[in-house]
């Protein structure tokens, strides 16, 4: 695996790919890799003939007072992962290689960006969107992963690539969870063994609203009533939101009918988890 630090460099190894027709196959990730982000690499390595990871903990993507500084960084860790897993190329910039005069431009999905987590987090997806155009211009990718862990993330990239017309196709995967249910993610590492035992009311929460609707539930204020008390059964989970929203527009439908996400963010301490279902009715 080649470990590639610099933007210039990155960009002329992927021009030179794409003049041989070579099919390149990318997941973009912040770092502290873990069995959600080796799913991502697996499909994609399946799908393309050369593989890039890229690390960077992006700067733009956090607000004032978020976990910027205390992010976990495992570069030569991640790296020793990465070769096991038989990827081609780790592209791990530094920010002020992306951002040379600091962050100016950016593009943004207006609306989608706004709500839910764009609501708790004003800036969030507009630092999302920028970087990962950003990196998508210097990878080139033919095939992008993501995961539906983070779902808004998912659909406001589609709608990015959709709306700018982007030459890449846009992968969806499922979540991986450990074997309590809990979603694999970089910020489980902040917990306490007390609060990573709370945390495992968040995936029972979501499997709660599965089966009530399941069962026949379509009132989305009663599914979202019920998932939000059985979350603040829990001492040390603070809810921040529970949403039922369909899986295009991220609008709370009234009667849950077609594809409809049911959204979870808490803080459990001091650490904001995110976590969803797909409801197909
Ligand atoms: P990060 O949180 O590192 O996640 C990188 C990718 O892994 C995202 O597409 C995310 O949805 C996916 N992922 C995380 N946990 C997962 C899990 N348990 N199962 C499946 N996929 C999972 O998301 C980001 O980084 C950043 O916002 C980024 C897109 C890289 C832009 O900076």
């Amino acid at each position: 695996m080649e470990i590639v630090r610099r933007v210039h460099s990155m960009k002329e190894t992927a021009r030179q790919l794409r003049a041989k027709s070579r099919k390149i196959g990318f997941v973009p990730t912040m770092g502290a890799l873990h069995e959600g982000h080796l799913a991502l690499v697996h499909r994609v390595k399946e799908l393309a003939d050369v593989t890039v990871v890229s690390i960077l903990v992006n700067p733009t993507q956090f607000g004032p007072g978020e976990d910027f500084e205390r992010y976990p960084r495992d570069l030569a860790g991640d790296a020793d992962v990465l070769i096991a897993e038989g990827v081609d190329y780790l592209f791990a910039p530094d920010p002020p290689d992306v951002y040379p005069e600091g962050p100016r431009t950016y593009v943004e999905v207006q609306d989608l960006s706004t709500r839910l987590e764009g609501a708790s987090r004003p800036g969030h997806f507009r630092g999302v969107t920028t970087v990962v155009l950003k990196l998508f211009e210097i990878v080139h990718p033919t095939v992008a992963a993501f995961g539906q862990k983070d779902a808004q993330q998912a659909v406001i990239i589609q709608r990015m690539v959709e709306d700018l017309m982007l030459d890449v196709e846009i992968l969806v995967l499922p979540t991986v969870r450990d074997s309590d249910g809990l979603a694999k993610s970089s910020r489980n590492a902040y917990l306490s063994e007390a609060e990573r035992a709370a945390a495992r009311a968040v995936p029972r929460a979501l499997e709660l609203g599965e089966s009530l609707v399941a069962e026949g539930e379509r009132d989305a204020e009663i599914v979202v009533r019920k998932v939000r008390a059985r979350l603040e059964e829990e001492a040390l989970i603070r809810v921040d939101y529970v949403a039922l929203v369909d899986s295009r527009h991220l609008e709370p439908p009234v009667e849950i009918a077609g594809e409809t996400f049911l959204l979870v963010a808490v803080f459990v301490g001091r650490t904001r988890l995110l976590d969803n279902v797909l409801i197909r009715v």
